[in-house]
């Protein structure tokens, strides 16, 4: 395949090194700016090519030996191999240059606000298992854009308690003859495991996605599991025999356990479930929540609409300070979490709304101040978009774990909306990924 030497210019939205050669752009992993290298083309799409590094020659002053030594094969952390101050520099660029770019709004962005120990922050592991060609059973990660599984020993970046779970779920699996799943045939029982872990309690869960809900020694597994693990405190079994990419099904049973485990965000108790959506970095989501409430300063006689709002947490914690908050969630065991968290936390001034978010303010005749959104990483719609705008919602608080589908809804809203202030969080260090919170206000005219 054709080698090209380069250097690069920028980092791109996925972080990769961006390399002009000629007319050509080249996204090249683990290439930063001001490096260079020869670099293997690997492929073309969308009129851009991809390659690796082959021969490096330019360091950065930026990169640092990651802790990692998976890290370029995985794929998941793009930035392992920076300075992590250097990561906290591109992502606040890339929120920038995203607004600038896409949304023509040149607005101030505060720098991205850090963690003191950028590692084993992850409380969501999700990992699939499969057999390789010699028939040994593999968990890892896929390889970026495929289905290769790269085995992993431990992730730096995970809670340290889900590797050994795994390990002892891989020899359970072949000592008890479990079959795991076939792609290729579509048979086999196993095929991801997910586990979620809580900052604040001694809980933690395991979810088994298998192809049928109860399988041959079932009982024997879990049992054998959780004495070895006792601090598994909740087994569940999510069916998925799709073929299909998605890793849940939308079948559940408890096999263990109550069903969910509980985590403490500013004050509050929050019940998840295995399919609710849940903030992964149980440190920073306090500075992000933080970041909304300083934002709001909703008044004792205002209505906030939280729309997005996962297991209720936003509108939970901005309750005390509003009139009433409506809450809209378009998943139903989020849904079910969000009115067993309200209960929890005796706060009785918030109603949830089961439904999609631009369906429920496209109909609803309530009076809404304040609007927080948060929507999932492909952004808003139109429909909600354009129902901000019909009914002059004087602030809106935009929460994004992407900074381009934020500045396309941005630019949307930009002729009404004057964007006020901007801060991105790293919420996923290691990683190119970046979460922004951003302030909107009515334009006056
Ligand atoms: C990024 S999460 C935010 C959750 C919550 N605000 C938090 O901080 O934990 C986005 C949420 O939007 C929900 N969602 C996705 N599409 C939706 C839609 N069209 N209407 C309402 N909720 C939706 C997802 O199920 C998910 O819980």
């Amino acid at each position: 395949m054709k080698i090209v030497r380069g250097k690069a210019i920028d980092l791109s939205s996925e972080g990769k090194g961006v390399v002009k050669n000629g007319k050509d752009i080249i996204f090249v992993d683990g290439l930063f700016p001001n490096e260079e290298a020869d670099i293997q083309i690997l492929y073309q799409r969308a009129g851009v090519y991809f390659g690796k590094v082959k021969k490096l020659y330019k360091l950065s002053e930026d990169r640092i030996q990651p802790r990692c030594k998976i890290c370029t094969s995985c794929g998941g952390c793009q930035y392992q191999q920076l300075d992590y101050q250097a990561q906290l520099k591109y992502k606040t660029k890339r929120v920038k240059e995203a607004l600038v770019r896409i949304a023509k709004v040149n607005a101030d962005v505060q720098p991205c606000i850090g963690m003191d120990n950028p590692y084993n922050y992850r409380n969501k592991i999700q990992v699939p298992f499969a057999k390789d060609r010699r028939g040994v059973v593999r968990f890892g990660f896929y390889k970026e854009n495929t289905h290769i599984i790269v085995p992993i020993k431990q992730c730096v970046i995970e809670d340290k308690r889900a590797a050994p779970i795994l390990w002892d779920i891989k020899l359970l699996l072949e000592k008890m003859n479990i079959p795991v799943y076939n792609e290729d045939s579509g048979k086999g029982i196993l095929r991801y495991v997910l586990i979620r872990t809580s900052y604040h309690y001694d809980e933690l869960m395991v979810v088994l996605v298998t192809t049928s809900l109860n399988f041959p020694g079932q009982r024997n597994f879990i049992n054998s599991l959780v004495k070895k693990h006792p601090e598994i405190t909740t087994v569940v079994g999510n069916v998925n025999s799709r073929k299909t990419n998605v890793v849940l099904g939308s079948r559940e049973k408890v096999l263990y356990g109550p069903g969910h485990i509980k985590e403490d965000i500013l004050g509050l108790t929050f019940e998840i479930s295995a399919s609710s959506f849940f903030q992964i970095n149980p440190i920073q989501v306090e500075k992000l929540y933080n970041a909304v409430l300083n934002l709001i300063d909703v008044s004792k006689n205002e209505t906030v609409l939280d729309a997005y709002s996962g297991v209720g947490t936003i509108g939970l914690i901005v309750a005390k300070n509003a009139r009433k908050v409506i809450s809209v969630e378009v998943n139903k065991s989020a849904h079910k979490n969000a009115v067993e968290n309200a209960k929890r936390n005796k706060i009785e001034n918030i109603e949830f709304i089961c439904d999609d978010a631009g369906e429920y303010i496209a109909k609803c005749d309530e009076q809404i101040d304040v609007v927080i959104m948060d929507p999932p990483r492909s952004g808003s719609d139109e429909k909600f978009l354009s129902a901000l705008i019909r009914k002059r919602i004087g602030k809106i608080v935009y929460v994004s774990c992407d900074p381009e589908t934020l500045a396309r809804d941005i630019k949307y809203l930009s002729d009404y909306y004057d964007v006020k202030y901007v801060q991105p969080i790293d919420m996923f260090p290691m990683t190119a990924h970046v979460e922004t919170v951003v302030g909107l206000c009515l334009c006056n005219d």
